[in-house]
């Protein structure tokens, strides 16, 4: 740990979401708060619920990596509104959860197990959403990792997982979709971040597989405007999600702990609303975006981090 680390948070300062900062600002936070409410920024709104509305009934929607976090709120949220969901992700278990979760709350979903790592498994991905639904409207290419690691320590092997995950996989998920749109359009959404604006050290590797995104998404939007497919990119700031808590190394904290450390520094980082997202909060951005009426949305890549990105 640096002696920057040990500073106090410093509002008007940005620090890095890694195992030091968040470790330094929990223990700092533990230590002092011992269970006060958070001050500042606070939860966030639990997920409103619209009765009723159902902008996607009927729409086949694909999701890569909905196991957890990002994903499965958005599976949860588009079969909420009528689509059916078929979605992937390693972690068998956690995905039979999802689906059975889904059904049970009368919606249709259904869990493929895919490494999207591995073209064989994210073609057999695709091809049993086909044989299951039918066709696909909309793509969300979400799966994704990331690691917290100085540039001189990352090893090849572990270069090589976060690009053949975040990158290859979307592309690999990308070249399977489009040719069963080419007909009869459709959209597709990927999960890039907000680091294609501004990079945080020791997330050299992640920046890198984000901003390469950005360029799959405007030339595939360039490249199928014409075939009536529209390619969007979202990229989301700081999401209370397994991918952010066991990149600072808290999987085992409490999650008292891990709460009030993330609310110390949604605080000090989050310019804005002064806050960490919860997943459903992205996962809305997502819906909106994939909205029938949001027709002339094509190469875009929407900032959804509640300020972040806003201050210099
Ligand atoms: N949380 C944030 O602050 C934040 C901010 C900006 C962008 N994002 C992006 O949001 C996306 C979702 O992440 P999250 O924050 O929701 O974290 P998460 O809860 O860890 O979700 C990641 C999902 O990706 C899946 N995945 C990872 N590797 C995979 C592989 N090789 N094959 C198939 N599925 C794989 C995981 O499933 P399995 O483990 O079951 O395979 C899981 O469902 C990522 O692309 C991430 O980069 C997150």
């Amino acid at each position: 740990m640096s002696a920057d680390d040990e500073k106090p948070a410093n509002p008007g300062r940005r620090r890095m979401l890694g195992a030091t900062a968040v470790g330094t600002v929990i223990g700092a936070a533990a230590g002092l708060a011992g269970g006060m409410a958070l001050a500042g920024g606070g939860r966030p709104p639990a997920a409103p619920v619209f009765e009723g509305r159902r902008r996607f009934d009927d729409q086949v929607v694909l999701i890569t990596g909905a196991t957890s976090g990002i994903g499965r709120a958005a599976a949860e949220a588009f079969a909420a509104e009528g689509a059916r969901v078929a979605f992937c992700g390693r972690r068998e278990t956690l995905g039979a959860q999802v689906e059975a979760s889904i059904r049970e709350q009368g919606g249709e979903a259904l869990y493929i197990r895919a490494d999207v790592r591995d073209e064989g498994e994210v073609n057999a991905f695709v091809d049993e959403a086909l044989a299951a639904y039918g066709r696909i409207d909309i793509a969300l290419n979400n799966a994704g990792i990331s690691f917290s690691k100085p540039m001189h320590e990352i090893s090849r092997d572990e270069w090589d997982d976060i690009q053949n995950t975040n990158v290859r996989g979307v592309f690999l998920a990308m070249k399977a979709q489009i040719p069963h749109m080419l007909e009869r359009g459709g959209q597709i959404i990927v999960t890039s971040s907000v680091n294609i604006v501004g990079a945080r050290p020791q997330l050299g590797a992640y920046n890198a597989s984000k901003r390469a995104l950005a360029g799959l998404v405007q030339t595939a939007a360039l490249e199928y405007a014409e075939q009536g497919i529209r390619v969007n990119g979202i990229c989301p700031g700081a999401t209370d999600t397994e991918m952010i808590r066991r990149q600072a190394g808290m999987m085992d904290a409490p999650d008292a702990v891990w709460r009030t450390g993330l609310g110390v520094w949604g605080r000090s980082n989050v310019h804005g609303l002064g806050r960490v997202a919860a997943p459903h909060e992205i996962a809305a951005a997502i819906l909106a975006m994939a909205a029938p009426d949001m027709t002339y949305l094509n190469g875009s890549l929407f900032f959804v981090d509640g300020g972040m990105t806003s201050a210099l």
